[in-house]
Parts: structure tokens; C-alpha cells; sequence
């Protein structure tokens, strides 16, 4: 049975120093990514870890035009949930998952760590030695692993220096927000909107072309996974059960003989095709993606303008899920997915002003190249003048919070 977690002031406190006696202790070739038991058979989702101590003088030099950061990133890795496992399956009980289910796993944390390391080194001037309560906005969605992820990164961005330093541990908390996910539009929309994204996706997978594609490339994969799962497949089960595949192979559980048949492909391919079936017309994109991205803008507008409150503000922080990281880089049609976003992977928004312009730099960390790619918006520059930002994504922003809570079913 899942362990029940404590959540007390001791039992934070050691498991800081656990992590940073992992951290310390000269397991120097521990990466994230390539320790334990990964099995990562299939080549679409090998990455390589951020990294520890490669100082880079090329990613830290624009810090002199930066203005504002928005990161998204998601959490790290994880045990399966009931949803993503299927009851005759062999490794279906909690008691295979000694963190319980959807809970983040050691790895997962070390990920998360690692991932506050890399954004330190990256921003180490811009947000200075010592932590203020006004320069982070730190929101989570209301999940355990989003909010322990959001904790381990934070640790990593602002250790205790100087005068901050107050014991022995090379760590200080640090507050984070999160509002219930029936009202979170900005994360966890999938359940804020849940009626309007219902129809939506209805409408979208009833559309013939999509049906018809579905049934083509997926419908012998739904009916065995039906079959065997003893539940009704449709994109989203079908999602749901390849990341229990995939967790488990991490976690070194054998897939029984039958799954061969159906994973990695084509069930992958099915999973990356949901993103895109999430984000497959205006309206959806406003749903899923909208609101977040209403809310990047208008701060970072309020930034340009002078008038953002705390005035201090260097960094909004969102702690959610790959399918938040997924959706928007399919929103801004900014990136071709053909994967899953890892764990750890993030988007940043980074606000510069250069000769007299604020404009928008765009990245991707997926973990394929050392550092985070750059991205760009169709029809326009890598350094993206606001106003012609805004007007690119402008028919994705919601007009009204009703968007969201309008029951059209
Ligand atoms: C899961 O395992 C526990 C302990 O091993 C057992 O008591 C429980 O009945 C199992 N649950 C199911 C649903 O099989
Ligand atoms: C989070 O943890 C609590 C126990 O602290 C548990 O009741 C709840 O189901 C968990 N939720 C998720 C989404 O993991
Ligand atoms: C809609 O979904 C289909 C199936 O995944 C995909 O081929 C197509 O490119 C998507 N269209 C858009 C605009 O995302």
C-alpha cells in the first residue's frame, strides 16, 4: 500500500538532506537520465541530462538585455496511476510503486534538482545571490508530483547564501501557489473546462478526416487495448495506458508478451498524435493553451509598461505537466512534436529589451542538445518585437473567462 507521507517541518528537512547527500557525495556520474534501470529500448525518447558543472559563457550572456522570465516545465519522473495500468496487468498493485501512484520517484527528484541547476547557472546574475519574496511568482498545479517538482527546482535556484544561510542544510524554503485543478485555467484546464474541452475534442475526433485516420492507423490498436485493459479505448485511454508502458519499462517491470504488438508503436505515435488532436483548431488551442498564455502576456505587458506589481518581479515559475509543455508548443505552432516532452523539459518565455525594443526570445529545453533550442514563430524573427508577438497569438487568447466554463455539450 502507498506509504502515507508526512508532511512535516522534520520530515522536509531530511529529505533535503537526503537529496543533497545524493547530491553531494560524489556520485559524479549520476545523470538523471542515464542511471538505474532505464530501459529506453527505443530511441525517440533517449536525452541527455542537463548538466552539472559545464560553465557557459554563451547562454549567460544575454542575461544584460533580460527583462522577465516565464518558465513551464514539467515534472519529473514518476510512478504510473491506476489509469495508465490496467488490472490483469502484472505489475497493476500500489505496492509496486513504493511512493504510491503518480508520485514522484528519487529520479524524478534528481531531474527536478538538476533542472533549478541549470536555470541558476543560466540566470545566475539576473536573479542574484539572495532570495526576495517579490521576484518569484512560483504556481504549481494541484498535483503532488507538480508541486514537489516545483519545490526541488526552487531549491536548486535559490540556495541559502550569505546572510540568508540560517543551519547546516544548503537549503531554504521557498512559497509556491496553487489553486484546486476545477479552477485552474491556466494548467490544468483539461478539468477547469472540462465540458467546453469535452465537446471540443468530440468534435474534433468525429470530424471524418480524423475518424477516418484514427480507424486507419489505430483501430486494431484500440480493439486489442480494449480487449486486453478491459475498458473502451479511445485517444486519450490509449495516451493514458502508453505512459504506464513506458513507466514501467523505466522502472524496470517487464511488459508482458502481448504488448509488443502495440507498443512502443504504434502507440507512441498515437500518443503524440493526442497533442495534436488537443490543439487541432483555434478555439481548442484558446481552451487548452489560452489561458496561460493570456496570463504570460498581460504580465509581461505590465513589465513593458512599468507597472508590474511587486515592481521586483524577475520570474513567473509553472510547475504542470507534459501535456501543459505539449500543448503550447503546438499552440504557438512552434515547434514540430514528435515525442512526448521528457521529464524536466521546459519552455521559456524571456522578455529582452534590445536597442530600445522589448521582445519575446522563445526556447525549448527537451533535453536533445545540451542547451535549450530556440524556437521561433511563424512570421517572425528568433527576437520577436512584443507587439508583433502578441499579434501572432492574439487569436489563441480567450476573450472571457466564460470560454472556458460555457457548457456547449
Ligand atoms: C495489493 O497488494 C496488497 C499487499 O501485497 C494486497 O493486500 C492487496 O489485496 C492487493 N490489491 C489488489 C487489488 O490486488
Ligand atoms: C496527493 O497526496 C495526497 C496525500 O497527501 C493524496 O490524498 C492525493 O490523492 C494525492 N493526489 C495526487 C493527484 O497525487
Ligand atoms: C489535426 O490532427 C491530425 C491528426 O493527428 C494531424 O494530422 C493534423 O496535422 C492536425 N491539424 C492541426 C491543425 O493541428
Amino acid at each position: 500500500m502507498a506509504r502515507l507521507i508526512v508532511f512535516s517541518f522534520e520530515n522536509m528537512i531530511y529529505r533535503t538532506v537526503l537529496l543533497f547527500f545524493v547530491v553531494y557525495s560524489g556520485v559524479s556520474s549520476f545523470s538523471p537520465f542515464f542511471g538505474g534501470h532505464h530501459a529506453h529500448h527505443h530511441g525517440f525518447m533517449h536525452h541527455r541530462g542537463p548538466h552539472f558543472h559545464r560553465p557557459n559563457p554563451e547562454i549567460d550572456s544575454n542575461e544584460d538585455t533580460l527583462q522577465l522570465v516565464h518558465v513551464l516545465f514539467r515534472h519529473g519522473h514518476r510512478n504510473p496511476d491506476a489509469v495508465s495500468l490496467y488490472p490483469k496487468g502484472p505489475y497493476y498493485n500500489e505496492s509496486f510503486y513504493p511512493e504510491g501512484y503518480g508520485q514522484l520517484t528519487n529520479e524524478g527528484k534528481m531531474t527536478e534538482y538538476t533542472l533549478g541547476t541549470e536555470l541558476r547557472k543560466r540566470y545566475d546574475k539576473f536573479l542574484g545571490d539572495t532570495w526576495n519574496i517579490n521576484y518569484l511568482e512560483a504556481r504549481s498545479s494541484d498535483y503532488n508530483r507538480t508541486k514537489m517538482s516545483l519545490q526541488l527546482m526552487l531549491a536548486a535556484l535559490y540556495p541559502p547564501k550569505g546572510s540568508q544561510i540560517w543551519s547546516q542544510l544548503p537549503w531554504q524554503p521557498i512559497p509556491f501557489n496553487y489553486v484546486p485543478t476545477s479552477q485552474d485555467k491556466e494548467l490544468f484546464p483539461f478539468d477547469a473546462c472540462i465540458n467546453k474541452y469535452e465537446a471540443l475534442m468530440k468534435e474534433i475526433t468525429q470530424r471524418p478526416d480524423i475518424s477516418k485516420y484514427f480507424n486507419n492507423r489505430y483501430g486494431e490498436t484500440f480493439d486489442i487495448l480494449t480487449e486486453r485493459a478491459e475498458r473502451k479505448m479511445d485517444i486519450v485511454q490509449a495516451f493514458f495506458l502508453y505512459v504506464g508502458f513506458y513507466i514501467q519499462e523505466e522502472l524496470g517491470y517487464s511488459l508482458e508478451d502481448w504488448t509488443k504488438s502495440v507498443y512502443p508503436e504504434p502507440l507512441h505515435s498515437a500518443a503524440v498524435d493526442m497533442y495534436y488532436i488537443m490543439t487541432n483548431n483555434t478555439e481548442i488551442k484558446s481552451i487548452i493553451s489560452g489561458y496561460l498564455l493570456k496570463k504570460i502576456l498581460s504580465d509581461t505587458k505590465a513589465k513593458i509598461d512599468n507597472q508590474i506589481q511587486p515592481s521586483q518581479r524577475k520570474m513567473f515559475i509553472y510547475s504542470g505537466h507534459e501535456l501543459n509543455v505539449a500543448t503550447m508548443l503546438l499552440s504557438l505552432n512552434a515547434y514540430k512534436l514528435s515525442d512526448v516532452p521528457p521529464y524536466g523539459s521546459y519552455i521559456l518565455f524571456e522578455l529582452h529589451l534590445i536597442n530600445g525594443v522589448h521582445g519575446i526570445k522563445l526556447f525549448y529545453q527537451n533535453y536533445k542538445n545540451e542547451e535549450p533550442i530556440q524556437l521561433k514563430l511563424p512570421g517572425c524573427d528568433s527576437f520577436c518585437p512584443f507587439q508583433e508577438f502578441y499579434k501572432l497569438v492574439d487569436e489563441i487568447l480567450p476573450k472571457s473567462d466564460e470560454d472556458c466554463y460555457e457548457n456547449i455539450a
